[in-house]
């Protein structure tokens, strides 16, 4: 399951730079206008709320960064250069990775890693990280036990995991590819389940409203946007961003922290 979305997402990731017809109405709706240059991303996170991640409570990510889901690195990023923490994004798009290991060079994060694989297999030591991250993408993954295990294996003692992510109506997703293979409609119970314990957990101020804006502005301008992306990555866009306006998968947008032991 993991290769339709490593595929769907490498030919994102391959035309997504150099399209200024999706980067548009992508600020404009998903965030409100507020992309902090050179950190573009895939997710419904304005800079405030990537700073509010930078500062939640306990959180430490001086010493190393884990981004589950990194995607074309732009959060990731962002944090590591505002908190001077070290960088390692893991994520099944090949191309993502690396836009990601490109971006972090023009940041000037030179000891920053990028792995291309499933977040459910991190391939980090136990208990190395100080703070793991993900911002909108933990639906995707197909065992989030095992991720979430691995999680707080590679956590040191006191460390912490701080994402966002969407809970979904496991009955909307039922037939449903990738979303439906492991739906969670609630993550504190899952975290609690893997032995961490959950600081907080909340839902997003106005998400829905964001997500429907922003997923009908791109298949609005898809005349657009098509002879810019390419059909392969036109059709992998228009295929998730119509089916989840049509069938609603989404409960809630979250944004929870949880620490190890
Ligand atoms: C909506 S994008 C978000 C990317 C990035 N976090 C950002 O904010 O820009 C979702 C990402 O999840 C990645 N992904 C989905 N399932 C995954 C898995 N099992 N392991 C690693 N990455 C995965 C996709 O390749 C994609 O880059």
């Amino acid at each position: 399951m993991t290769e339709i979305v490593a595929s769907g997402y490498d030919a994102v990731y391959a035309a997504w730079l150099s399209s200024p017809a999706f980067h548009e109405p992508w600020a404009k709706h998903a965030v409100d206008g507020e992309v902090a240059p050179g950190f573009e991303h895939l997710n419904f996170a304005r800079v405030f709320d990537l700073a509010r991640l930078r500062d939640a409570p306990g959180l430490r990510f001086g010493d190393r960064v884990v981004d589950l889901a990194c995607g074309a690195g732009g959060p990731g990023a962002w944090i590591a250069q505002e908190t001077g923490g070290v960088l390692v994004g893991i994520d099944v798009s090949r191309v993502g990775a690396r836009l990601a290991h490109e971006r972090a060079r023009g940041c000037a994060l030179f000891g920053a890693g990028f792995v291309v694989g499933d977040v459910a297999h991190l391939p980090i030591a136990d208990a190395c990280a100080a703070g793991v991250m993900s911002m909108d993408s933990l639906q995707y993954v197909p065992d989030k036990r095992t991720t979430f295990t691995e999680v707080l294996r590679v956590l040191g003692e006191g460390g912490r995991v701080a994402f966002t992510a969407f809970e979904v109506y496991p009955e909307r997703v039922s037939e449903v590819p990738v979303l439906g293979v492991d739906p969670i409609d609630d993550y504190a119970t899952l975290l609690r389940d893997v032995g961490l314990i959950v600081e907080s957990y909340e839902e997003t101020p106005g998400w829905r409203d964001r997500l429907v804006a922003a997923y009908s502005a791109v298949l609005a301008a898809e005349p657009r946007l098509r002879p810019q992306l390419g059909d392969n990555a036109m059709d992998a866009l228009m295929s998730e961003m119509a089916l989840t306006l049509q069938i609603e998968p989404y409960r809630r947008r979250v944004f929870a922290v949880a620490r190890a032991r």
